[in-house]
Order: structure tokens, then C-alpha cells, then sequence
């Protein structure tokens, strides 16, 4: 049944025939996107990247190629001939571009047959399994849906090249096979066979490389670069993903979020039609955190969190007095138009601020018949008056005492987040990005009992704080910064360190001795030596934003092909195990099989 397609060329895609085009002849090729029979005849939708464009078997116009499209089955690949026709009155279809267009067939052939699909195709509203789809990938990518997220992908990959061209930038591939970088995550190895005993990291990120570029004279760089990470899989994390990723010599903070918010500007007017508003907010981290209990907060609703510690001082409250004795915290939100919330939603609510580690959840209801708390009794006016000052009437104010203010605002702060999507308190299509800056140079890591960089430890304290490192380094605030949209982090990047002394300092305040310092990045701070200019960077996550551009949730949606949360490539089988052969060769043994981790259809 199946013919070879030679000596046969396409003229039209399947989304171009027009009015115009009516009484010539076309060769379509594509797939069986739907088989109809009406009235003796066949109707096919044809389909290619491009569109659909129906197909007739008419038996009166050709009967050998109606005898033909009897075979024809979902999916089978097929060419045909014919003369477009115009379709009659009450048969046009306004949702295809070619809707007023019809093939009429002279004769086809039939490319390839195919099974049936396990992924439905044509039906975009048949929920499917995302394990059958990751495994049916080459299905799935049929789906316009898909299809069309890997058009976005492209689109957005190009804008950027355009406009980082326009704007001096160089793109410059940096190496797969590196030295590992330290960006907090573990690193995928890769053994080497010329160097038995030795491995390759693959790169978590190009940072060192990009930084040694500009040392190298090379002053605007970029790269669409592929990182790999192998830590633990969320919706929005991937072992390999992509990054937009870039460095400039001779800047500061201000002239990297210049470029950026430039790039985005010209990628959303590009891809999306939309005209985004720049410069974006700046806001500093102390503050994000103080504001939102987040360092990537979604802006797009209010619902701030308050400071009523003060205000809540001398209640006959137990709970309170301890927290305030022990210089604790009480932080509050007001859920608008939520007073009448029931017992049992509060419930729910004090179940959740439980889970994540605080004594409880306290509820002050501002109805309109009066203040309504089952706290209320320990409060005087005075405190009630501390919180109507940040509610209005209707509003449901939470609160939440904590020992320690960081775990209260962190708290609160997926409080308030849980609160907003319950309450759709977010509207849809809106873009807000926000810049977060001075984050702290270091974090306290409580299990290893030592301080670690924040972002990465290239990044250049304020100038103001370096005589902190010493004295106060929790508190020494360093110049990187993230670029927040939505909610997610979409960036990150930093002006770094381009000296020698300054750099080691960092490293002996992360723990990392001289010998280390030197053996692990010696070479960087060697070309720190020769003239490395003042400079610095970003990197946004790629997958990230181009996921929230298409409107879905995970970046599984706009990755070709993905892995599912086990690492593991559903499609491929990858990772697989190795013939002992190969692994003689790289001189490695393998120990005894750990247990393999569950397969499971769930995916966060
Ligand atoms: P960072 O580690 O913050 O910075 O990464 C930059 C951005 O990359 C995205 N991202 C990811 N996306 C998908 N899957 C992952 N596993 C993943 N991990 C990170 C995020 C993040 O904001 N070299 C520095 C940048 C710099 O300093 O210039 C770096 O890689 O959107």
C-alpha cells in the first residue's frame, strides 16, 4: 500500500491555499488529521507544521484515488493531487485559514500507514496521561499545543539573538565538558578514557568561562547555553535546561538590567505582541522579604504582610507575650472579602501554618456587624485599632507569632500565596516583573555550621560592606540580584569579583583554604592577575520564561524532549545501564545496584 514519494513535490503547505489559488492545481503532503465520509465522498483534513486544509475523495471527480482513500487511517502520512476547488456555500469553515478552500484529489499516495496513536492528536481536549505522552513524545509534538510551544521557544530564542546582536553581544559557545562549577547543585560527571581515573563535570552553568571571556577581552557575551544539575526535579527545574546567559565588561548593576529589560521588551512585542513597561521595580531583598515573606514574589496581588508586634504588645494573650518575651514576632495578612470564612476554613488555614512550623494561626474577622475573633476576648481596643490600621471591613486578618521573624515571614508568606490562587485573586495575562537587589553576600548553613555564598561566591560584596566580611559578614550585602515574574525566579546574576585579594578573602570566608581556593580556581584568580576588567552578568532560565509565556505551569510543556521527575527519560529508556565492556574502558566498576527509584506516573 505504501509508495515511495519520489518524483513527487510539494507545492503548498497545508495552511496556504486561498480564493485565489481556486481552479489551479496543488500537491499537499502531510498527515490524516481527521477522516470524514458525507455524501458518497471522503473528506480528509490534511495536516502539516503549517495548518489543515480538507481534502475531497469525490468518486464522480476521481474514482481511482476515492478507491485509494479508503485505506486512509489517522496519522497515515500521505501526498495528494488535485485541483483547488472552492468550497459551496455553507460548507466554509471560518476557523481554518484555508476554509473557503477545498482539494479536490486526482490521485495520491499513501507515504507511510500508522498504528494508532496512543496520544490522541487531533482531540485537544481528551486529557492524556503525561507519562503516555512523554513516552509518545513524537506524538505529542503533533499536538498543536506542543507545536506551538516549540514555535514560542524558537521565537523567543531568535528575538533575544536579534536584539543582543543589535546590541553589540557576541555569541560565544563555552565548553560541555568542564571542571566542576560550584552553583549548589551536584554535578553530572563524565569519565574520561584518555585520562583513566579522571572526570569531566558537565557545566551547571558557563559562569567561570563567561567571566574568564571577559577577562579575555571579548566585553559582551552571550549564549542560549544548556546547563545540567543534578539535583531534585520540580516543575520548574530540569536536570538539563537552558539558560539565557551573559556578561559585560565596564558595567554596573544598572547597565545589566539595561540590557535585559531591553531583551524582554523586544521578545514580548516580538512573540507576544504585548509592550511591556520598563524599567521594572527594584526592590531590595530586606525588604521583598519583609514585604512578601518570598524573594520571588508574585506581585500581581497584594495582600502584604504586616509588622503588629508592637501594636500587639500587653494583650492577655499567652500565646503573644511569649513569642514578644522571647523578642519574637507577630506578622499579620488581611484576606480581603474573606470575614465570613467558616470555622472549618480556618480550620483548614491553621492546619497549613501547623505544617509549616508555626504554634498556630490567629483569625480576626473585620465584619460589618463588628470584630469577630476567637482571640478576641485577650484583645483591647487598642490592639484591635494595630490591626484595623491594615484591614478594611470585610477583610479576614491572620496572624502568625513567631520566635524567629524569617520563619514568620516565610510562613505568612506561602500563606498569602495559597490564599491568592484560592481566592483567584490573580489576574491572568498580566506580566509583572520585579527586580530583588542587595542580597546578602552569605547564608548561615545550620547543618554544616559554616557561611555560604548566597549566589555564587564571584559575586562582589557592596563596596560599602567589605569591611564587614570580617566583623559582621551575615550582614554584608552583596551586589547580586534576581529578576522576579510572577513568582518565579526568571534570573540571576551579579557584578563579581575581578581581584585577586578580594576573592580570596571570599573564599576563606566561605571555609575554603588557600590550598583549596587555589586548587579548585586557580586559574580564574591567576587571570584575575593580568588585567581582568570590572564586570558582571545574569542568566535567565529559558524554559522558565518561555513556559510562562505559553501560559502553562511546568517547563516539561516547553522542553521537546523532557525527563520526568525521576531523571529519567521516558522515551529513551535514559539513563540506561552500560555494556561492562564500555566501562572497562573508562576503568570504572560499578558497586552493588542501589534500588532503583520508583517509576511512577506522578509528576510534580
Ligand atoms: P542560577 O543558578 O540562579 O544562576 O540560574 C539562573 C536561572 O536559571 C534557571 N534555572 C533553572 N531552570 C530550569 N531547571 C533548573 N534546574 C534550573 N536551575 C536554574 C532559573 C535561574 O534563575 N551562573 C549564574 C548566573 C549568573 O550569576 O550570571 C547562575 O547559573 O531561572
Amino acid at each position: 500500500m505504501v509508495e515511495p514519494m519520489i518524483g513527487l513535490k510539494r507545492s503548498h503547505g497545508c495552511a496556504a491555499l486561498r480564493d485565489g489559488d481556486v481552479g489551479g492545481k496543488a500537491t499537499l503532503m502531510g498527515w490524516v488529521h481527521r477522516r470524514r465520509e458525507f455524501g458518497g465522498m471522503t473528506f480528509i483534513d490534511l495536516r502539516d507544521r503549517d495548518g489543515i486544509t480538507q481534502v475531497v475523495f469525490n468518486p464522480q471527480h476521481n474514482s481511482e484515488a476515492f478507491e485509494k482513500s479508503q485505506a486512509l487511517k489517522s496519522e497515515f502520512v500521505i501526498a495528494v493531487t488535485g485541483t483547488v476547488g472552492k468550497r459551496p456555500d455553507g460548507t466554509t469553515n471560518a476557523r481554518l485559514a484555508t476554509g473557503d478552500v477545498e482539494l479536490l484529489a486526482e490521485s495520491i499516495r499513501i507515504l507511510n500507514t500508522s498504528k494508532t496513536s496512543p496520544v490522541p492528536v487531533a482531540d485537544e481536549t481528551q486529557a492524556t496521561d503525561e507519562a503516555l505522552r512523554m513516552k509518545y513524545r513524537f506524538l505529542d509534538l503533533r499536538r498543536d499545543k506542543m507545536k506551538n510551544r516549540i514555535i514560542m521557544r524558537h521565537q523567543i530564542a531568535k528575538a533575544m539573538r536579534d536584539y543582543l546582536d543589535s546590541q553589540g553581544f557576541l555569541e560565544i559557545e563555552t565548553p560541555i565538558l568542564v571542571r566542576s562549577t560550584p552553583e549548589g547543585a551536584r554535578d553530572y560527571l563524565v569519565p574520561s578514557r584518555v585520562n583513566p581515573g579522571k572526570f569531566y563535570a558537565l557545566p551547571q552553568s558557563p559562569q567561570l568561562f563567561k567571566q574568564l571571556l571577559m577577562v579575555g577581552g571579548l566585553e559582551r557575551y552571550f549564549q542560549i547555553a544548556r546547563c545540567f544539575r543534578d539535583e531534585d526535579l520540580r516543575a520548574d527545574r530540569q536536570p538539563e535546561f537552558t539558560q539565557l546567559d551573559l556578561e559585560m565588561s565596564f558595567v554596573e548593576q544598572d547597565d545589566v538590567f539595561t540590557v535585559i529589560e531591553g531583551t524582554l521588551k523586544h521578545v514580548f512585542k516580538q512573540v507576544a505582541g504585548i509592550d511591556l513597561q520598563t524599567p521594572f521595580i527594584r526592590v531590595p531583598y530586606r525588604e521583598i522579604m519583609e514585604r512578601y515573606g518570598s524573594d520571588k514574589p508574585d506581585t500581581r496581588f497584594g495582600m502584604e504582610i504586616f509588622d503588629v508586634t508592637e501594636g500587639l504588645r500587653g494583650t492577655e494573650f499567652a500565646r503573644f507575650n511569649e513569642v514578644l518575651e522571647r523578642n519574637g514576632t507577630i506578622r499579620g495578612i488581611a484576606v480581603p472579602e474573606q470575614a465570613g470564612a467558616s470555622r472549618k476554613e480556618l480550620d483548614t488555614l491553621a492546619e497549613t501554618v501547623k505544617s509549616l512550623g508555626a504554634a498556630g494561626l490567629y483569625a480576626v474577622a473585620f465584619q460589618a456587624d463588628g470584630v469577630k475573633s476567637s482571640i478576641g476576648k485577650f484583645l483591647q481596643e487598642s490592639h484591635v485599632n494595630a490591626l484595623r490600621a491594615h484591614a478594611k471591613e470585610g477583610d479576614l486578618v491572620l496572624l502568625v507569632a513567631h520566635e524567629e521573624k524569617s520563619k514568620a515571614l516565610d510562613i505568612l508568606g506561602r500563606l498569602r500565596l495559597e490564599l491568592g490562587r484560592q481566592h483567584k485573586l490573580i489576574p491572568p495575562g498580566t506580566y509583572n516583573f520585579l527586580w530583588v537587589v542587595n542580597f546578602p553576600q552569605f547564608h548561615w548553613n545550620e547543618e554544616e555550621q559554616r557561611l555560604e555564598a548566597e549566589h555564587h561566591p564571584f559575586t562582589s560584596p557592596l563596596p560599602e560592606d567589605i569591611p564587614l566580611i570580617d566583623t559582621d559578614p551575615r550582614n554584608v550585602r552583596s551586589s547580586a540580584y534576581d529578576l522576579v515574574l510572577n513568582g518565579n525566579e526568571l534570573g540571576s546574576g551579579s557584578i563579581r569579583i575581578h581581584q585577586r585579594p578580594l576573592q580570596e578573602r571570599i573564599f576563606q570566608a566561605i571555609g575554603l583554604n588557600q590550598e583549596e581556593a587555589n586548587e579548585k580556581f586557580g586559574f580564574l584568580m591567576e587571570a584575575f592577575e593580568y588585567g581582568a576588567p570590572p564586570h558582571g552578568g545574569i542568566a535567565l532560565g529559558f524554559d522558565r520564561l518561555t513556559a510562562i509565556m505559553s501560559g502553562v505551569d511546568s517547563i516539561r510543556e516547553v522542553v521537546a524532549f523532557p525527563k520526568n521527575q525521576n531523571a529519567v527519560d521516558p522515551m529513551t529508556g535514559a539513563p540506561v545501564e552500560v555494556a561492562q565492556d564500555q566501562l572497562d574502558i573508562v576503568r570504572i566498576q560499578v558497586k552493588a545496584t542501589p534500588k532503583a527509584p520508583q517509576e511512577s506516573g506522578v509528576l510534580v
